[in-house]
């Protein structure tokens, strides 16, 4: 699935510098001499340089790289589990790291939980597959219940993928009762696909494939029950329009059939496809979220979720080995009003650094992702990415609550008094960014409304937390 940007080499038998802080494999990558001890069918695929150093594992190899995936999910996760040849092969620690975002953004708190949500977080993972792996991660490391659909591009050949789901989940009793298995092609639309003769997608694929599915089928209008509601979804799309453009990475071999694969269009249509889907799912689902392959497609697919009028639009970047992949979340929820506290009056200018790599830590990215914070905080931005600053302006509700409130006085912004006041409008505070040197930059945060000195300065170390978490935490 190699079509992202490259990277350095960097395999799990190299120090993962990249992994999210979670992830167990962050600290240190997989000992493969310590796992071939323990377990006598993973040795063969174990070499030891002859003059002694650290064992290392052909991943050109598919055999190898299955093995290696069952080991590291016995070992690290007490799950059992297994794929027939040729089947897409999960890395574990990259699916990890997707697992650990999702939880960062259920623990933000940006977006209230879901009215019906129970105590138990509820995924849906669209497009499971035969290895299941997302529903095995997310129950084993943090007790996540999930439903994980399997949909069928070719609809008469044998159903691998939902059988080897299944028995992938029956093969952990402790987790079997937190996931469930779903046919997407069982959704009552799926009649409606309309059967042709041709092949759009066989290229390079020796599977036998006589009538094919002509466009994708139901991802979740039809899948997902009445009243049924999610804390998120997740999905891995198919990225690739053929498997002859998939062109599998020569240097790792993770197996992946074109059902898995490819779908016509490719992740743009098939990402569109769960964007149009999300609309009718609002308030049923807390955040919505999928993986891109393309940084050219997470930029247009980011659009069309502002077009389709989501209230939150969030991206972040996997890197994964030698490719880098995106992460794309939105939500119809209204954030929280930001409890805006007034913690250290007084001060009209405030500043911080962010220390990292250049490339990951731009400067017109940190004001982008400065005006997402202040956007879904429902505070109007203007950005001008010529001087690189943000004249931000909190709304007159607002500003009146922290001036009635004396701004300097603990207390949240909803607690609008009663108490006469004069109306304040205009531009509340400028942020900007500075490089100072290259991978070093400067945020410095300017009041311009004295009356709101409290609330700048909580509003300005909220902002250096996030701004900090999402660049430096990358750059380590
Ligand atoms: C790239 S694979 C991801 C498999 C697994 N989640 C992983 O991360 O390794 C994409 C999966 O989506 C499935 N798929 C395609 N269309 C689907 C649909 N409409 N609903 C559910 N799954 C679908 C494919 O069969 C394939 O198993």
């Amino acid at each position: 699935m190699g079509r992202g940007k490259k990277r350095r080499r960097e395999n799990d038998s190299e120090a993962p510098r990249t992994m999210h802080p979670r992830n167990r494999y962050a600290a240190a990558p997989p000992d493969f001499a310590a796992l071939a001890a323990l377990y006598p069918s993973f040795a063969p695929f174990v070499s030891v340089p002859a003059g002694g150093g650290r064992a290392s594992v052909d991943f050109t190899d598919f055999d190898a790289t299955r093995e290696l995936t069952r080991v590291l999910l016995l070992h690290d996760h007490g799950i059992s589990w297994w794929i027939p040849d040729g089947q897409l092969c999960p890395t574990v620690p990259n699916r990890s790291n997707y697992i650990h975002w999702i939880e960062d953004l259920l623990s933000s708190n940006l977006i209230p939980p879901i009215s019906s949500s129970s105590e138990r977080v509820r995924g849906f993972d669209i497009g499971t597959g035969a290895n299941c792996i997302y529903p095995l991660l997310g129950a084993s490391l943090l007790g996540w219940n999930f439903v994980g659909s399997v949909g069928l591009l070719f609809v008469d050949v044998t159903d691998v993928a939902l059988e080897w789901a299944k028995k992938n989940v029956e093969s952990n009793p402790h987790l079997a009762g937190l996931i469930e298995i779903r046919n997407a092609n069982e959704a009552p639309c799926c009649s409606k696909s309309e059967t042709v003769d041709e092949e759009p997608i066989r290229e390079n694929t020796s599977e036998a494939v006589d009538n094919v599915v002509r466009s994708i089928p139901p991802i979740l209008v039809g899948v997902v029950k009445d009243n049924e509601s999610f804390d998120f979804c997740m999905c891995n799309p198919p990225f690739f329009e053929s498997m002859g453009e998939a062109g599998l990475n020569p240097k790792t071999s993770c197996g992946g059939t074109a059902q898995e694969m490819a779908c016509p269009g490719g992740e743009q249509a098939f990402i569109t496809h769960i964007i149009e889907d999300s609309v009718s799912f609002k308030n049923s689902f807390r955040w919505f979220t999928s993986m891109v392959g393309r940084k050219t497609n997470l930029k247009l697919l980011a659009s069309k979720v502002r077009e389709v009028g989501a209230s939150v639009v969030k991206t972040t970047e996997f890197v994964q080995g030698q490719t880098a992949r995106w992460g794309l979340a939105w939500s119809f929820i209204a954030p929280r009003k930001m409890v805006i506290r007034a913690s250290i009056p007084g001060k009209v200018h405030h500043s911080f650094m962010l220390q990292g790599h250049r490339h990951i830590c731009g400067a017109f990215k940190v004001l982008k992702s400065a005006e997402t914070f202040f956007c879904a905080s429902n505070l109007s931005c203007k950005t001008d990415s010529v001087s690189f600053s943000i004249d931000v302006t909190i709304p007159d509700e607002q500003t009146q609550a922290a001036v009635l409130h004396g701004d300097d006085f603990p207390g949240a912004v909803e607690d609008n008094s009663t108490k006469p006041h004069s109306a304040i409008t205009g531009t509340s505070f400028r942020i900007s960014v500075f490089e100072q040197i290259p991978g070093t930059l400067l945020i410095r945060g300017s009041l311009l409304n004295k009356a709101l000195s409290g609330t700048f300065s909580s509003l300005f170390s909220q902002l250096e937390d996030t701004l900090k978490e999402e660049f430096c935490r990358k750059a380590r």
